[in-house]
């Protein structure tokens, strides 16, 4: 664990809600599915902002993201998402979606996903492929302590979700 840690549960949102605009539809008034990617993305991303009080970020690799229900025009998304944990220069956070009716009012559970972002830092090297400043990982300034039993759980499986991940890159640089 980092030296310096805030608990979990600041870095916490629930039912943090977002409408669904014209664009965010498919041609059949259905809410396109990108949406909720884009959505949850930058709710983590805000989560890592604030949790890091502004670090610079990039979303290393998101897990996958069921659609459990269709999501109508009008229809509500509400989010709930947290730190789960920290490492050296990444972190795992958990989004899920919900989806309350305009119809019924009934709240539904629409998708849960992991994001991992990686804390990152430029330097003043240029990066010939891109011809940009070169960016790389560096140390998360802040990690995360868990308080509550479920904080735990989530803690703990966030290793095993991360050995998972690093096993498939290793796969997949192996391959190539
Ligand atoms: C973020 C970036 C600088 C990381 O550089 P990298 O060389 O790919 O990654 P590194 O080998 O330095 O590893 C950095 C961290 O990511 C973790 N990581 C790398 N690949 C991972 C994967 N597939 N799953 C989970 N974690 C991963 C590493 O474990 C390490 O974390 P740790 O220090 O906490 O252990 C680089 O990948 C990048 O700039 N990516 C683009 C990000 C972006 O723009 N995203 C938006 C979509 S385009």
């Amino acid at each position: 664990m980092k030296e310096k840690t805030r608990p979990v549960r600041a870095t916490a949102v629930k039912n943090y809600p977002a409408h669904i605009f014209p664009q965010d539809l498919n041609p059949q008034d259905k809410m396109f599915g990108g949406m909720l990617v884009a959505t949850m993305d930058k709710l983590a991303g805000t989560l890592f902002f604030n949790h890091t009080d502004g670090q610079s970020y990039g979303t290393k690799c998101i897990d996958g993201i069921p659609f459990d229900v269709t999501v109508y025009k009008g229809d509500l998304l509400l989010l709930d998402a947290s730190i789960n944990r920290t490492w050296n220069t990444s972190c795992e956070i958990g989004v899920r979606a919900s989806v309350k009716r305009k119809r019924t009012g009934k709240i539904q559970h629409l998708s849960s996903t992991y994001f991992t972002f990686v804390a990152t830092e430029e330097l003043d090297e240029i990066d010939p492929e891109s011809g940009h400043p070169k960016i790389v990982a560096a140390p998360m300034r802040y990690g995360v302590s868990p308080e509550t039993k479920d904080e735990i759980q989530r803690y703990m499986e966030a290793n095993v979700r991360r050995k998972e991940r690093l096993q498939e890159r290793l796969q997949k640089t192996k391959a190539a």
